[in-house]
């Protein structure tokens, strides 16, 4: 009996530790598959046990995503989860009970898509977006409406016809692979954090209280579930397609299915497509059609019983730990990683996996000649998510977390409040310098091409290279004779070493590799300060005048600074010709922050005239167009706006800003 009190309490405890990574930190330590499993077990063992019970057991609470910052309200029906399946024989059960409790009815079922972002209610009244509320508690959740806004798949107003005065559509919001991606390197060159998955970036996002940074992330949403007094059509599949009509985003790959075999095929289909998706999925969802038999099948207390989860299985494999590894990155950072002996793991052959840093090194407990446990399952990268404690060797010993500089020797220094361990040797540790250079050259910087990390490894190595300031003494002999180099490749880096004198001042400041200092900040920098001796020379304080630039990043400024290698570095640069100030012309400064996207103005502004949000708008990379159509993404609309125009505008369900909404979007 003890023994199943101990297990019940394991239980309880370790899936409250998983919830707090996952709804506090947004960074889950273990999988859904692994997690579903503990609450599964844990549920049963309660139902046996019912003498055991506590009303704080996790079993008897949802996942809350409420945070402070916004205003909450109850949803009108509460949000609930979905019973979870993991084999076509549970769908199939499933299936069984259905037809069993509707005294064997044939049911109709709708295949779908099971997003991997952030549930979201969207509230419509007479046509128009009123509240948009996260899933919360499942009762209660966050009212994220101006950040809604933001996502452009998202009508503000409905077109067509047939909606009703009033109803509630659920949906995911997600973020789509390529804005993750974006998001991710982002962060990485500003050397933050990154997002484990998709789905926790949409999440995190969704909760910024900046509307102009959500509106810049990229989020999407599809929409799969309509609730209201009076739908237009009695099946769950026919009012999915009209809301289409009404301008949603609904999945293409919805599916009406009749039978197994069909709901079979459906899964093949699925599984074989899932990896080409623009968004992340991790499963499917059956629901049954009829709105009919969905209120005679009715809910549980967690979930309805006419819809079913279909998980799949992320892809795991066994191999052997050769040895742990410690990388040091551009900003001196050590990320321990395991070389493992080679695996094949969804197509690919794995053989390095990041432990990410000391304390999930220690969480995972990894000692020499370990079995470990690879998942690829909604994230790219590979990652450790256990060991195999039946093939550990007796008398094995936990792999150390190192103390000192695996390149340099430096004894490692810890980052107060963070986890990582920093090699304080800046400007002496090959792997940063070449990690600075890399960076110095990359696209987003100074775009200098044909040179990788292995070349900017090998310069550094040879002497040749000590900072970024010397590529630009580099001359065709030094490259022609590398291994691996002719004269044309030489050349090319050459060129584009020249070339890269006409980079505009702000890729220059973000080249630079100050710390915390990402691609937005240094535009932001860079256009305010104007030029490179002044931002050599404020003082923390006047930095922080400039919009997103706290005391942190100040302070990392004035430090950058401080040291005569970077001054020394910044000389040479000058004299080499790279811009050190904003260009004059206002054909300089061009960004593409409104990416291609069309505008209408209209009406009268108090910031700026007209002519110049036209100026603005081009030189952001955004088209002005004179009248308001289907394709017009954006209506910046001043004071006096004609209600014909605005009427219009809200019919296509443009979004319309005004000039501070703008303003913000092009960063000023
Ligand atoms: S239906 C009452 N359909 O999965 C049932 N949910 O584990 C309402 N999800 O909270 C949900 N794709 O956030 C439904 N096609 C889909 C879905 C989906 C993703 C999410 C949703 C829900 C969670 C349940």
């Amino acid at each position: 009996m003890d023994d199943i009190k101990d297990r019940i309490d394991t239980l309880r405890r370790e899936i409250e530790r998983h919830n707090h990574s996952y709804y506090v930190d947004n960074s889950p330590t273990v999988s859904d598959y692994d997690y579903d499993m503990m609450v599964k077990e844990l549920e049963a063992l309660e139902r046996e046990h019912p003498e055991y019970d506590d009303p704080l057991s996790p079993t008897h609470r949802v996942g809350s995503d409420i945070s402070a910052g916004f205003e909450q309200t109850a949803h009108i029906y509460p949000m609930l989860s979905l019973g979870n399946t993991y084999s076509i024989d549970e769908v199939d059960a499933w299936v069984d009970r259905i037809e069993g409790a509707l005294a064997g009815e044939r049911v109709e079922i709708v295949g779908e898509l099971k997003f991997d972002g952030t549930g979201i209610s969207l509230i419509y009244e007479h046509g128009r977006l009123v509240r948009a509320v996260t899933r919360g508690d499942g009762e209660k959740g966050d009212v994220v409406t101006d950040n809604v806004k933001t996502i452009r798949s998202i009508p503000l107003q409905l077109t067509g016809e047939g909606w009703p005065e009033r109803f509630e559509i659920r949906g995911e919001i997600v973020m789509p692979w390529a804005s993750f991606d974006r998001l991710n390197a982002e962060r990485e060159a500003r050397g933050e954090s990154l997002f484990a998955n998709p789905r926790n970036a949409a999440a995190g996002t969704l909760k910024l209280l900046n509307p102009a940074e959500v509106s810049r992330r990229g989020l999407d949403a599809y929409l799969y579930y309509m609730l209201g007094e009076n739908l237009p059509a009695d099946t769950h599949y026919a009012n999915m397609q009209l809301a289409r009509t009404w301008g949603f985003k609904v999945s293409d790959h919805m599916q009406l299915l009749h039978g197994m075999a069909e709901v079979d095929r459906y899964i093949a289909r699925c599984d074989a497509e899932r990896h080409d998706l623009p968004v992340a999925t991790d499963g499917l969802v059956f629901k049954v059609n009829s709105l009919r038999q969905q209120l005679n099948l009715g809910f549980t207390a967690k979930s309805p019983r006419w819809a079913v989860a279909y998980k799949f299985a992320a892809e795991r494999a066994l191999t052997r730990l050769r040895h742990v590894s410690f990388d040091v990155g551009r900003l001196g950072i050590i990320t321990p990683v395991a070389n493992l002996e080679p695996v094949l793991l969804s197509g690919t052959v794995v053989k390095r996996a990041s432990l990410h840093n000391e304390d999930i090194m220690r969480t995972l407990d990894i000692h020499d000649d370990d079995m470990l446990y690879v998942e690829k399952g909604g994230e790219i990268i590979p990652k450790i998510t256990g060991v195999d404690l039946s093939a550990r060797r007796d008398g094995s010993r936990p792999v150390e977390f190192v103390s000192h500089c695996p390149a340099c020797g430096s004894a490692l220094v810890r980052v107060e409040g963070e986890a990582a361990w920093v090699c304080p040797n800046k400007y002496g540790c090959a792997p940063q310098i070449a990690g600075r250079i890399e960076h110095f050259v990359s696209r987003r910087a100074m775009n200098i091409d044909g040179i990788g990390a292995e070349t900017a490894d090998l310069l550094c190595a040879m002497g040749r290279l000590k900072d970024y300031s010397d590529l630009y003494d580099l001359r065709v002999d030094d490259l022609q004779n590398l291994p691996g180099f002719g004269i044309t490749s030489a050349r090319r880096i050459i060129d584009g070493v020249r070339s890269s004198l006409e980079v505009p001042f702000e890729r220059v400041v973000f080249a630079l590799s100050i710390p915390f200092v990402g691609e937005t900040t240094a535009r932001k920098i860079a256009r305010t300060v104007g030029n490179i001796d002044n931002l050599m020379s404020w003082s923390a304080e006047r930095l922080e005048s400039i919009e997103d630039v706290g005391p942190r990043i100040a302070q990392s400024i004035v430090d950058f600074f401080a040291e005569p290698v970077n001054a020394n570095a910044v000389e040479r640069l000058r004299r080499a010709g790279v811009r050190m100030a904003m260009a004059e012309e206002s054909t300089e400064g061009r960004t593409d922050l409104l990416g291609g996207k069309s505008f209408v103005i209209s009406g009268v502004f108090s910031r700026h005239s007209r002519d110049e949000y036209k100026a603005l708008i081009e030189q952001n990379g955004g088209k002005n167009v004179s009248s308001i159509s289907k394709k017009t993404d954006y209506v910046l609309a001043g004071d006096n706006m004609g209600p014909a125009k605005l009427e219009k505008a809200r019919k296509l369900g443009i979004t319309i800003i005004d000039e501070n909404e703008f303003l913000r979007m092009i960063g000023e």
